[in-house]
């Protein structure tokens, strides 16, 4: 598959600028996917940090050999030095034009940087008009760091303000997801098969689950995540990307636009979820997490199930799952199958809840495996339900970020998500947002609230990951 289908834009940038250079996110992610990049020979321009943390160059540099040495380590001492030779900093508050001069005088002479802005999304808007209005936006490119908005409306406010300085083939919204080799290779055993097609339809799937189980809290985001809540921060993003890529049609052309534009039309097809199709469930403790409000009603956990209106979905219920403190930490996927037509053999009809199904394992390791049941020896015909596994990896080497920053900076747009794709998988979320009955209260290392349960009832169970 063509990497993208707007060449025009394949011109290398000749710097990075991060901003939000001193937050969490460069701490335990972009350092060390910089740090890789450098090892690799994918970088080597300069890096700018940019934040408000009144920080020097030096206080940088030290932080960015800390952050790699806490996540991943140093394997390659040259590689460390190089990237701390690569820094800038400039200190500035983002509302102030001085701060856009600084970053002018500190990126000359580059003529296309690239952004990332890994900061807050309501200071997306602050930032853009900055480097808009200090002339610093020709042949630049910029990252958006998610969530994407809050809603529809914020989304498309977004849009706006972004695209007002911006053209859209200039844009990069950040989904991890997309960057990781498990989700790719979805894209990839789904296409790159025959013997799928036939069954991967509403004549033979019965249902289709996703779970995101972490079975650690919310550590120190607590004030982040009260801004959020489970069903914006992973289930409108990172599992809404992992279930287009199941539910797509096949891309119609060899370029990753068209993957694009099927993506955009699951959205367009999912029938927006009402208050009866989710359960919100919080974890015992999370009240007095720091950055928590004692009354809390956000949810860090969240169940729903969804409608993809579609000739090749009508009817199939797409039950998604996510939640922290529950009972293991892994990503999975279990496409369910209808059972046989005639029931020739009485245990094969769902004795144990589950029809034959295909699992595919997303995190930690990443596996494929085909459930289908085989008879027991002996003189009964009575027999059990055996994976056969087409694909087991160890988890992968390079990380999302990195991959993700260096397409970005090379002006690859496969892995990133459209504007209008995020507006759409917003308007899904819309009606329960604000509409929906309060957050439930679940044990620590349990599956959630039992409601949860309810909601998958008419179609069997949940099947927990990580435990087999
Ligand atoms: C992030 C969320 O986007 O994704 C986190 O903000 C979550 O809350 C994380 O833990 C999960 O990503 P991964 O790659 O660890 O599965």
């Amino acid at each position: 598959m063509d990497v993208s289908d707007e060449p025009e834009r394949h011109t290398q940038s000749d710097a990075l600028v991060c901003f939000g250079m001193t937050g969490n996110l460069a701490r335990k992610m972009i350092f060390p996917a910089l740090y890789a990049m450098v090892k690799e020979g994918a970088l080597n321009t300069p890096v700018v940090g940019v934040a408000s943390s009144g920080w020097s160059l030096e206080d940088l540099r030290e932080h960015a050999a800390e952050s790699i040495r806490r996540h991943g380590g140093v394997d390659n001492h040259d590689a460390l030095r190089r990237l701390q030779s690569l820094l800038r900093y400039v200190d500035g508050d983002y509302r102030q034009r001085s701060t856009f001069a600084s970053l002018k005088k500190a990126l000359s002479p580059s003529r296309a940087p690239t952004y990332y802005l890994a900061i807050p999304p309501a200071l997306f808007g602050t930032v853009v008009q900055g480097l808009s209005a200090d002339g610093l936006v020709d042949k630049a490119r910029v990252v958006l760091e998610k969530p994407f908005g809050r809603d529809l409306a914020s989304a498309r406010e977004l849009n706006r303000v972004v695209r007002a300085a911006f053209p859209e083939g200039s844009i990069y919204r950040i989904d991890h997801y997309l960057g990781k080799e498990a989700i790719m290779n979805l894209l990839y055993f789904r296409f790159a098969n025959t013997f799928l097609e036939p069954i991967w339809n509403r004549n033979y799937v019965s249902s289709v689950q996703i779970t995101l189980s972490e079975d650690f809290g919310v550590e120190d985001r607590g004030s982040f995540y009260e801004s959020v809540g489970c069903l914006r921060d992973v289930v409108q993003n990172h599992l809404f990307q992992v279930l287009t890529l199941l539910a797509m049609e096949p891309p119609g052309y060899q370029e990753y636009a068209a993957v694009h534009a099927e993506k955009f039309k699951i959205f367009k097809a999912t029938l927006p979820l009402t208050p009866r199709d989710i359960v919100r469930g919080q974890y015992t403790g999370y009240r007095e997490e720091p950055g928590v409000a004692r009354d809390s009603d956000v949810e860090t956990f969240c169940a729903v199930r969804l409608y993809i209106d579609s000739w090749r979905w009508a009817g199939v219920p797409w039950y998604l799952r996510a939640g922290k403190r529950l009972g293991s930490h892994a990503a999975e996927v279990l496409v369910e199958l209808k059972p046989p037509p005639q029931r020739v053999f009485d245990d094969a009809a769902r004795p144990d809840g589950l029809g034959n199904y295909i699992r595919i394992h997303l995190s930690p390791r990443s596996a494929i495996a085909l459930a289908a049941r085989v008879k027991r020896p002996g003189e009964e015909f009575v027999g059990d339900q055996r994976e056969l596994y087409l694909h087991d990896a160890e988890p992968e080497q390079e990380m999302p970020y990195e991959r993700l920053l260096t397409d970005a900076m090379a002006g690859v747009r496969r892995l990133f998500v459209d504007g209008d794709t995020a507006e759409a998988a917003w308007a899904v979320v819309e009606p329960v947002i604000r509409d929906h009955a309060p957050a439930i209260p679940y044990e620590p290392g349990s599956w959630g609230p039992h409601e949860a349960d309810e909601l998958i009832s008419g179609h069997g169970r949940w099947h927990n990951p990580g435990l087999d």
